[in-house]
């Protein structure tokens, strides 16, 4: 499967993009949902009036839905098809945006969010699982990345619509209203997502497995001419029987490496703290003082950082190697943290505050954020590689719960200075865990990245 699409007949792009971008919608709403609890968070505690647990809880309950998603969308694709999993997601998340909008108690609340939440890890498997079912090879990379870069925008883009809102009204009107209206505004990508994904085929490797052959070659001539999709049926037909592995295989010296570097990388990615911000960003900057319009219009900088250096990322990961990347990222994610946790302690300035933050976000987006996601796409064996992905987006998730669960009680307790120098450790760790561990994957194949488990074992 090497030939590019770009060789073949004009118009593949167009419908390669086309697909791409429907189930790239599956990030910006994972972004969306997850970081639209930013805005919420501060007026929920006041309106439901809830202590430093229970606000914990209230911004985190959506992630054990996204724990249960993402153990759960690898059986459900594969039993009704990537599409129909998605459009499925599609409408868990509208029905959460307006359940979440209209809730007269904490419970309704938490119950609306959850829905939201197993979208969101369901849709955190299956889009990408999409995207590089149905692109040839040579632009698989960057089609996949498409999906990393949706998360980042739908983050943005709710730290937007959150400041634009906030900015409706006084704090009385946004502790009773303005909440409602930053998860309803879901309802529109939602809506959109599911549209798209409407006009968008199933993948060719899913219908080949449920015996759907014919349909499997015409998408596929579709996607890059004849001749690629003719190699391609056959390519997939052999890789169908390989499927046949057991999950046992993922445990045996040499790829059990494999599954202990994927699971370590989700739980650094996590205890890094990224998500203290992405979730807690204009809390943080009003604990300092900083007055509620402007902690939002300062969120907006955080979330636009994380995209500028996510493009940083998608340049360097293939020329500097994921290893460089993750060593430089990991290093100025400690020192970032440091100074975050210095400034709290001494009462410093804001404007350091602020500038520590973003760098600290910077150092994850170039590195962390994407990089893990994309190692954790590569290093596993061909026949186990969706279950070992499973078992890594489980991981990440759950840490992903106890990070934002225990936040606002860290913070309570042992105060915030303490709060990020622990996620400072992490990074610490982390770049460690990088240097001796994680081996370099740029540029290898995945059959060549697979061997390599066998022969250090
Ligand atoms: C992480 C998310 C995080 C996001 C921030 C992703 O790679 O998995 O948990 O919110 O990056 O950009």
């Amino acid at each position: 499967m090497t030939m590019n699409a770009t060789d073949s007949a004009t118009g593949n792009w167009s419908f390669l993009m086309r697909v791409a971008i429907s189930a790239a919608l599956g990030g910006l709403l994972f972004g969306y949902d997850t970081a639209v609890i930013s805005g919420c968070i501060g007026h929920l505690q006041a309106h439901f009036e809830l202590d430093a647990a229970m606000k914990g809880w209230a911004a985190s309950c959506a992630l054990l839905g996204c724990i249960v998603g993402a153990a759960s969308a690898g059986a459900t694709s594969d039993w009704i098809g990537r599409q129909k999993t998605l459009l499925l997601c599609a409408l868990l998340f509208t029905i959460s945006a307006i359940g979440s909008a209209i809730p007269q108690t904490l419970a309704q609340l938490v119950a609306a969010r959850m829905i939201g939440g197993v979208a969101v890890g369901a849709a955190s498997m299956t889009a990408p699982l999409y995207i590089a079912e149905i692109a040839p090879e040579r632009i698989r990379g960057r089609l996949v990345s498409l999906y990393q870069l949706a998360i980042v925008v739908g983050i943005l883009l709710v730290f937007f619509v959150n400041m634009l809102i906030e900015h409706q009204g006084n704090t009385e009107w946004n502790e009773a209203h303005g909440w409602r209206w930053m998860f309803g505004s879901e309802t529109l990508p939602a809506v959109l997502f599911g549209a798209l994904l409407l006009m968008v085929p199933e993948t060719p490797r899913w219908l080949m497995k449920v015996g759907r052959r014919d349909e499997a070659l015409r998408i596929l001539e579709r996607a890059a001419g004849t001749d690629y999709a003719r190699a391609a049926v056959d390519q997939i037909d052999k890789t169908l029987h390989a499927h046949e592995a057991t999950l046992g295989e993922l445990f045996r010296p040499g790829y059990r490496a494999a599954l202990a570097i994927g699971v370590m990388l989700a739980i650094f990615q996590q205890f890094s703290g990224i998500n203290a911000i992405m979730y807690y960003a204009p809390e943080i900057f009003k604990a300092i003082g900083t007055e509620s319009n402007a902690a939002f219009v300062q969120t907006v900088a955080v979330g636009a950082v994380n995209l500028v250096f996510t493009f940083v990322a998608i340049w360097l990961v293939d020329r500097a190697g994921r290893r460089a990347l993750l060593i430089a990222g990991s290093i100025g994610q400690a020192i970032t943290l440091a100074a975050v946790g210095a400034l709290f302690h001494t009462n410093g300035s804001g404007v350091l505050l602020l500038v520590m933050i973003l760098l600290y976000v910077a150092s994850f987006a170039m590195a962390m954020g994407p990089v893990v996601w994309i190692v954790i796409s590569e290093i596993f064996p061909n026949r186990v590689r969706g279950r070992a992905m499973s078992i890594a987006t489980f991981v990440l998730w759950g840490a992903c719960y106890i990070v934002s669960q225990t936040f606002p009680m860290l913070v309570d307790t042992v105060g915030s200075a303490t709060t990020f120098w622990i996620y400072g450790i992490v990074s610490i760790a982390t770049l460690v865990f990088v240097a001796t561990s994680v081996p370099e994957t740029k540029g290898r194949s995945l059959e060549e990245i697979e061997a390599s488990w066998l022969k250090n074992r």
